[in-house]
């Protein structure tokens, strides 16, 4: 059994993207292995550091991640900033990292081209955060994205780091997830790339009808097949993609054939695709309702958290700080 460990942004809702891209396999992990799953509130500050709302988008977060099926029973969810041994740990990892290497990673040197006026030293050290996070409680696995390898490539650096200077195996060096089946990319819905909270091209899980079916109708396409078989153009694939995960696998057939002998009426396609969102998301968003609706339910999961959270975590802390040579006088 390995320990999982994911950190969860707080900032923007969940799409489907994040849902077939990674949730729903999370669900399905928690079962098999001690997972912690956090949101990630601090690291929220070195990009928003007055954030507007910021209880109430880590309540949504929460509530959404919980109406996917992570089950607060099986898995320890909790918020980062109520565990004050994540910060004690960055203090001293941060004594073990160099200025030189924060500053030559990729997320480091975009921060800085994207905010130019607030390049804060938490920015600088979000990876030492990170770190903490992942190693408090000793984690093995991290389900984490591309655009994330090169934090989990710094987190055994330190581990390692720590471990050589004061001469322990103390720290497991974690690696990336791997799920059994190739992670989905969902496409978003204005033709290129995939669907992201900040290309604007999202169907968040919390959307109603209506929204989704102004989304889906106004999609991307192209002025349709002129001969048999013919190649996908980008936005007409990325369309299909979306109907492959989300409907029935004879509706994703009939429009196949429809597109391969030319009679496709993307208009059609569109309208089946909005529709089978909607029947898709109803259930999850019937649970956030219910959920952000229940203050004592979601203040309960983040208690329970928070104290299995820090069992693990403190722990750690006091092994770390023997291991360091702090002593009572
Ligand atoms: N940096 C991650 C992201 O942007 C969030 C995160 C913070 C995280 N701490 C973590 C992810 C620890 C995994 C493990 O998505």
């Amino acid at each position: 059994m390995e320990t999982v460990l994911s950190g969860i942004r707080s900032t923007g809702n969940l799409h489907i993207g994040n849902y077939f891209g990674a949730l729903k396999n999370f669900v399905k992990m928690q079962d098999e292995n001690r997972c912690f799953f956090f949101i990630a509130d601090y690291h929220s500050l070195t990009t928003h550091p007055t954030p507007d709302d910021l209880h109430g988008k880590v309540k949504q977060v929460l509530a959404e991640y919980l109406a996917c099926g992570i089950d607060p029973e099986v898995a320890t969810v909790y918020l980062q900033s109520d565990l004050t041994e994540i910060p004690e740990l960055y203090l001293l990892l941060n004594m073990i990292a160099y200025i030189g290497e924060l500053e030559r990673t990729t997320s480091f040197k975009d921060k800085v081209r994207m905010q130019p006026d607030n390049v804060n030293a938490g920015l600088l050290t979000y990876p030492v955060l990170m770190a903490a996070d992942i190693i408090i409680h000793k984690a093995t696995k991290v389900p984490v994205g591309k655009d994330q390898e090169q934090n989990l490539e710094m987190t055994r650096k330190f581990a390692r780091r720590f471990n050589t200077m004061y001469k322990t195996n103390y720290f497991p060096e974690p690696t990336a997830y791997n799920f059994d089946e190739a992670l989905v990319k969902i496409p978003g819905l204005d033709g290129t790339g995939k669907m992201g909270k900040s290309e604007g091209n999202a169907i968040y899980l919390v959307d109603e009808p209506k929204v989704i079916r102004k989304k889906v109708m106004k999609a991307v396409s192209d002025i349709g097949p002129t001969q048999e078989n013919q190649e996908m153009s980008e936005p007409v694939k990325n369309l299909f993609t979306l109907m492959n995960v989300i409907s029935e696998a004879d509706t994703f057939k009939f429009f196949i054939e429809k597109y391969n002998n030319c009679t496709i009426r993307y208009g059609d396609m569109k309208k089946q695709l909005a529709e089978d969102i909607i029947n898709f998301n109803a259930p999850i968003r019937e649970r956030i309702i219910e959920i952000m609706a229940d203050d004592a339910y979601l203040g309960k999961v983040a208690k329970e958290g928070a104290e299995k959270a820090r069992e693990s975590a403190r722990k750690t802390i006091n092994d770390v700080r023997e291991i360091i040579g702090f002593k009572q006088l």
